[in-house]
């Protein structure tokens, strides 16, 4: 963190008041951190001792019968659908689709198809031996495609009719997460039902001299702690998003869209920010990619991206995005917390 902060301000006095406000910074947080790994240590041994405890006394109860509770409550609730946009890109689509058809909650999959060719065939009979490997497992599966005529980047947030699942992962083809990652969002969404459950997280901030906002990725969100959308590349939400996206999103920011081929991502953020009042919930999983660099490694992108953030703004006639610092952490993959 320093050493970021060093390299920013290495020109003379104006550095060092930055590099002085940084190490105050630092030595708060140290303090904080250190004052709390304190109290987490505390916490860790408390609950060592009454599991020691609790083991001793269920082991001269029992003789370590092993017992198993059911949890068919939890499995017998809807699962999701995933939502996944594709582009020519026929083998990642194929591994993608043949990982996630594993998951266990997984309860359909719709292919956002917007090529001007149909499917080939040998996609098609692909796809049918998974659904058929699914079902020959005990799941069922659907699996449909969304055909297209227009190429427009809003076809991945089209309305559908008959979705079996309130909940929408949305995914591209070229990210695989495990199934456990998967899961776990699914489940934090299932708390936050309006809310938008992701992986990859991006903020906005204000520069004040130019009066505008600018978009922020991955580097940004890391060094400020803070985020105010998760994109829909990877993230879960309420099927109810698609209507309002198609229908009554004003068609001036859905035109912008397609002529930019941009920022759908982003438009979504500003949508479920508007209807919850509330920031989005950024979910630690890992991440694959499995396809080659995508359109964010692009140069110039930053500033395409914070044209969109700016044009939105004008649009909904405020900035409903709200930040957050909360991090949803599966806590059964961190042994000490
Ligand atoms: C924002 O939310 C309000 C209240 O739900 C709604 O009336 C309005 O149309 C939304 N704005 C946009 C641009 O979608």
């Amino acid at each position: 963190m320093g050493m970021r902060g060093g390299s920013g301000g290495g020109g003379g006095g104006g550095g060092l008041i930055n590099s002085r406000r940084i190490l105050q910074k630092f030595r708060q947080l140290v303090i904080f951190t250190t004052g709390s790994v304190k109290l987490k240590l505390i916490l860790f041994l408390c609950i060592l001792f009454t599991l020691f405890l609790f083991a001793a006394r269920a082991a001269s109860l029992m003789g370590w019968k092993y017992q198993s509770y059911n949890t068919s409550l939890s499995v017998s609730r809807k699962g999701y659908t995933i939502l996944m946009n594709t582009w020519k890109r026929e083998d990642l689509l194929k591994k993608s689709i043949t990982h996630y058809s594993s998951c266990a909650e997984l309860e359909a999959i719709r292919i956002v198809w917007s090529e001007p060719n149909p499917p080939s065939k040998s996609l098609r009979n692909f796809l049918r031996e998974v659904v058929q490997t699914t079902s020959r497992n005990g799941r069922e599966l659907e699996l449909k495609f969304n055909f297209n005529k227009e190429d427009s980047l809003n076809n991945r947030f089209k309305e559908i009719k008959d979705l079996k699942t309130d909940a929408i992962f949305s995914i591209d083809d070229d990210v695989i997460f495990p199934c456990t990652s998967v899961e776990f969002a699914f489940h934090v969404w299932q708390s936050a039902q309006d809310t938008m459950v992701g992986f990859v997280p991006r903020v906005h901030w204000v520069d004040q001299p130019k009066q505008q906002y600018i978009y922020g990725g991955w580097w940004s969100v890391w060094w400020m702690g803070t985020y105010s959308m998760v994109l829909s590349k990877a993230a879960f939400f309420n099927k109810k998003y698609l209507d309002l996206y198609t229908n009554q999103m004003p068609a001036s920011i859905r035109d912008y869209i397609t002529e930019n081929r941009n920022c759908e991502d982003i438009a979504m953020s500003f949508l479920v920010a508007n209807a919850t009042g509330a920031p989005p919930i950024w979910v630690k999983g890992k991440i694959f990619e499995i396809g080659s660099t995508g359109i964010s490694s692009l140069g110039g992108h930053t500033e395409k991206r914070s044209e969109c953030v700016n044009k939105f703004v004008a649009e909904f006639g405020y900035m409903p995005l709200v930040s957050t610092t909360v991090k949803a952490v599966d806590s059964r993959n961190v042994w000490f917390w």
